[in-house]
Formats: C-alpha cells, sequence, structure tokens
C-alpha cells in the first residue's frame, strides 16, 4: 500500500479508459487533474457523481483542470454505463474513466475499502474502489485528497472552490478562511511583514498580528 502525501509526486501509470490507453503524467500534460474513483458502474449514487462532473465540464475547463473517472468495471461496462448517465441525467459525458480491472491504479492510490465488498463483484472477497478524490497540480504534485463513504455522493462544487483556491493562493501570498469562495476576502499569508502587506496589500485590516484580511483586486 501506498503512502500518499499532500506534496508528493502522484504516482504515474498507464491505463485502459474509455477514451483509449493513456499514460497518466502525459495525459495531465500542462493541466491541472481530478482523479477520482467510484465503487461500481450501474450504481445510483455514483451515477448522479458522475453525471455532475460531466455537467460541470465547461467549469474544469475554465480552470484548466481535466477530469478523469476509475472503477474496477470493464470498458464495456463503462460504455454501456456511460449511455445510461447521458440519458439519465442528461449530459454528454466527454471525460475518460479508467477500467482499473486489475485494481492496479486502484492499489497505487489507495482507493481500495478494507469493509464494504460487493458480493456480487466479478472478485469476489476483494474490496471495491471507495470515492477517493485526488487533485494533482500541472507539476503532478498531488494537492488534495479526501475520501467519502460509499454513501454520500460527492460534492463538485466543493472541489472546484478548492482548485480556485489552490490556483489563487498559488499565485498570491495569501491563503482562504473558512467557507470561503471566490471574490471573498482572503487572509493575507503569514510570511508577509506587515511593512510588505502595507505595499502588497494597501488598506489591510488586522484583527489580529496573525490575522489579516485583505481584498484581491479582481483576475488576481
Ligand atoms: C451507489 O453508487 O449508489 C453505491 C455504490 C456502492 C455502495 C453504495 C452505493
Amino acid at each position: 500500500m501506498s503512502s500518499l502525501r499532500l506534496g508528493s509526486t502522484a504516482p504515474d501509470f498507464q491505463a485502459d479508459t474509455t477514451n483509449g490507453p493513456i499514460n497518466f503524467h502525459e495525459w495531465i500534460g500542462d493541466s491541472w487533474a481530478i482523479l477520482f474513483s467510484h465503487p461500481a458502474d450501474f450504481t445510483p449514487v455514483c451515477t448522479t457523481e458522475l453525471g455532475e462532473v460531466a455537467k460541470l465540464s465547461e467549469e474544469f475547463q475554465k480552470r484548466n483542470v481535466k477530469a478523469i473517472g476509475l472503477s474496477t468495471n470493464e470498458l464495456k461496462d463503462h460504455d454501456q454505463w456511460v449511455s445510461d448517465i447521458n440519458e439519465v441525467t442528461n449530459v454528454d459525458l466527454r471525460f475518460p474513466i479508467i477500467a482499473d480491472v486489475d485494481r492496479k491504479v486502484s492499489i497505487l492510490y489507495d482507493m481500495l475499502d478494507s469493509e464494504e465488498h460487493d458480493p456480487t463483484n466479478v472478485l469476489d472477497g476483494i474490496p471495491f474502489t471507495i470515492r477517493s478524490v485526488y487533485i494533482i497540480d500541472p507539476k503532478k504534485k498531488i494537492r488534495l485528497t479526501i475520501t467519502y463513504p460509499a454513501s454520500c455522493g460527492r460534492n463538485f462544487d466543493e472541489i472546484l472552490r478548492v482548485v480556485d483556491s489552490l490556483q489563487l493562493t498559488d499565485r498570491n501570498k495569501v491563503v482562504t478562511p473558512a467557507n470561503w469562495t471566490p471574490g471573498q476576502e482572503v487572509i493575507v499569508h503569514n510570511s508577509v511583514t506587515n511593512e510588505q502587506a502595507e505595499k502588497e496589500f494597501p488598506g489591510y485590516k488586522e484583527v489580529r498580528p496573525y490575522l489579516r484580511f485583505t481584498t484581491l483586486p479582481k483576475d488576481s
């Protein structure tokens, strides 16, 4: 089992996907990536999740983010299920879905559930993939990991919010407060002295020496 940490390099791999075979790092290229796994094709929560990611495709594109799904189902299942997702959720799903039949990627990314087994699974007794999410930046560094229980569909608006925060805080010496959304006040990074803050964030508000708020100009 791997131990993947924030800031570590996302493991590279080759895989078969609904859009053809890929080398993961090459596929990411200069984009950001969201790698997310789901327990199984033709299941209700997963259907709504993949439909939601397809609906958000323009939002991902605006942020230079590519999405890629994964389960241990075969390509033919993925293909049939994508038709269903398109019909049921009224989308045109175009992002690739990895067919991780031999669980190579699932093991590499620690995506196997130790408790919830699917008795109808082809590989009976082997746990199926959990709802994992990885945000990976263009340098192929892992920037976020989240794991959800099988019973709870993910909030992909939250994933986009984290992408917005990561991209903003990579460009500016700020961090984002609880429940921040784009356009709201941000916090001046603690490494910035008050003298620098006067220059870079004129009019910033000091609530405590360690808590200084500022509003960034649009497109910062
Ligand atoms: C679902 O996607 O609905 C689901 C998958 C596995 C376990 C429970 C729910």
